[in-house]
Formats: C-alpha cells, structure tokens, sequence
C-alpha cells in the first residue's frame, strides 16, 4: 500500500460541537438537542470501538465477499463491534438507508463503500454533521458534496485510473495486429467503472491499430454481461478483444463466447480486473497448449484491506496524521505471472 503526499493534522479543533436547539425538558425539545459537527469530527481512543460498515451490494462477487470478510474479520481480531448488514437491493437507495441506519445508531466511526458516487455522497455529509468519522473504503464519492478532511477521514482504495492503464498497456505490449475492442464498464456511476474506462481509453488513444467497436455497463454483473457479449459479438462480429472491468463479468464473456462457437483466448482475448482464483484459473487453463489460457490478463484489484482500513482508523484516534488516500498498489498476472500469485487468490 502507498499514502498519498497530501496529509492534513487534525484533531478536537477541528471540530466545531454546536447544539442546534436548546432542550425546554419536553421531549420533542430533548430530541433536538443533537451535537452537530461543522468539521472533521474527532474520534475518542478506547479500548473498542462500535464501527459501522456499509458495504454496498451485489448479488454475487467473490471480490465483494473477500473484501466484506476482510473488514469483518479485521474488526473481530480487534475485539470491537461490528454493526454491519449485507443490503438486500442493488439501488444506492438501500444503502443510503443503511447508512441512516448506522447514524440513527451513534456508531463510533463508519467505514463506507458507496455504489454510487453522487447518490452517497449527502450520506458522508450527513454522518459529519451527525459526529461521526468516516472512512471511504473501495469507491468514492462526489467531492463537490463531500471531501476528504472535512466531510471524511481518509479514502482507502485501488487507483482504479491505474487498473485501467495497466490493461491498456499489458495489450499493447502483448498483443499484436488490429485490434477491435468491446469494452464492458462496471456501474453506472460509481468510481471503478468511471475511472477503469478513462484509464484505458486515453491510454490505447493515440494507437491507430486499436478500436473500441462498443463500450457500455453490464453492472459488475455476470449474468448481464453474459447478455450484452451475445449480443454485442453479434452486432460487432469483428471483435477480437474484450476489456471486462471486472472478473465476474469476464466469467459471464467466457460462457457467452463459447456457446457461440468462439475460443476465448484464440479468437477473442479477455481483458480483466480483479484478481479473483477463478479468473486466474482461467489465465493458467490453457488446454491447447498455446500460451492462451481463457482470459489473457487479469490486472488486480487488491479487496483485503481490513488491516490498513482499522489501522487508518487507530492512527486518526491516536491523533497521529493520517493521509488523505491511501492507495492500494496492484499488479498484473498473465501467464507468466499468475502461477506466483495462486495461493494468495481469493
Ligand atoms: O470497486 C471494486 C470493484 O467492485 C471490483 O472490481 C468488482 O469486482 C466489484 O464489483
């Protein structure tokens, strides 16, 4: 993991306690009389924590449930309590209610990863306002709403812009001739599908042998990318790339390519992201003994960041300096490389 440069103190200064209404003894008074922070709120050091964790959703994801047991086993090496609850709905909405939830419960600090980056963003205000530090972990949010040492603590993540000039770059060193390209985004919206896509669109710009023939969302989800592939492939029967922003959707390309009749690999390389054990099975699964496994590379996308995330969260209560973002570093498994790597996949 690397820090970013940008570090900014904090402490109880920062921190402006105002009550916004003076309780008369009835109850509705009494109610209102709520602390409301204007800034970073401090967080006290104690022997445990009450931690909430917001963990947006997703039907299934290996990525997603390593990252959700990360954070969850973290917090029970430490001993505190962990208020979390998996969210039943893929809509912002939910976790937006889960968040509220997680106020409405006076955690001690909240670890959130937020689906969408406009839609959760009022949530990171919201829990400022209400006292509460927040750590983003894996997504961001808006930071014309909500930004980092005022609203919230620190974000912890993957430089996904990196991810996706590190697909970018591995195709350019490795693969060869024309290339026309269906690229299928993560969701709408949310950071790793914004930034996966930039990264690797500006990166294979100014390659003259490189075409994207169709870009759009199958959500991170296998099922639907499994669908747009069919059809995709279909309008675009020239493609001989797909960049897959994620494993999950990789596996739905696999599926969909072979009933077609294609070999994944030969007649169409997958590009993916995650680093997940079946998508690096995939890159070893080299049947014909060619040296092309089912996916062609899978660039990482590191989730097991319980330990850094509370550590984050231990340094800021001792009121030591704590970085703005802290970076996950990622790397790149291909054939050569993916061997090395399979007993620490997920
Ligand atoms: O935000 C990280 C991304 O979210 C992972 O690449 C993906 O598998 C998950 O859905």
């Amino acid at each position: 993991m690397t820090v970013s440069k940008l570090i900014r103190p904090f402490g109880l200064s920062l921190c402006s306690l105002l009550l916004v209404a003076c309780g008369d003894g009835s109850d509705d008074a009494d109610k209102d009389q709520q602390a409301v922070c204007s800034d970073l709120p401090p967080l006290a050091e104690k022997d445990t924590y009450k931690v909430g964790f917001a963990q947006l959703y997703e039907e299934k994801g290996p990525w997603r449930d390593a990252n959700t047991a990360s954070m969850l086993d973290e917090a029970d090496k430490r001993g505190y309590e962990m208020v979390y609850e998996r969210g039943s709905s893929p809509d912002p909405a939910e976790q937006v209610a889960r968040m509220d939830a997680l106020i409405e419960a006076k955690v001690d600090a909240i670890f959130m990863a937020p689906h969408d980056e406009t839609v959760l963003a009022p949530s990171v205000v919201k829990a400022r306002r209400a006292c509460i530090p927040t750590f983003l972990v894996d997504r961001a949010v808006d930071d014309r709403v909500a930004k980092a040492g005022r609203d919230y603590v620190s974000y912890l993540a993957s430089d996904f812009r990196e991810e996706g000039v590190l697909a970018a770059k591995w195709l350019s060193d490795n693969v060869e001739g024309e290339l026309n390209i269906i690229e299928l985004e993560g969701t709408v919206g949310s950071s790793p599908a914004i930034l996966r896509k930039e990264g690797f669109d500006e990166t294979i710009a100014d390659e003259e042998r490189m075409t994207i023939l169709a870009s759009e969302s199958a959500d991170f989800n296998e099922d639907e990318a499994y669908e747009a592939t069919k059809r995709l492939v279909e309008e675009h029967p020239s493609v001989n790339v797909i960049y897959s922003h994620n494993d999950g959707m990789s596996f739905g390309v696999i599926t969909a390519l072979e009933e077609m009749g294609l070999e994944p690999g030969v007649d169409v390389k997958i590009i993916s992201i995650d680093g997940t054990r079946k998508a690096i099975e995939y890159v070893l699964d080299d049947e014909d003994e060619d040296g092309n496994g089912k996916i062609a590379v899978v660039v990482e996308c590191n989730p097991k960041f319980g330990p850094i995330a509370f550590d984050t969260m231990e340094a800021y209560a001792r009121g030591e300096e704590v970085a703005l973002r802290v970076n996950n570093v990622d790397r790149v498994f291909d054939m050569n490389t993916a061997e090395a790597y399979l007993p620490e996949a997920y």
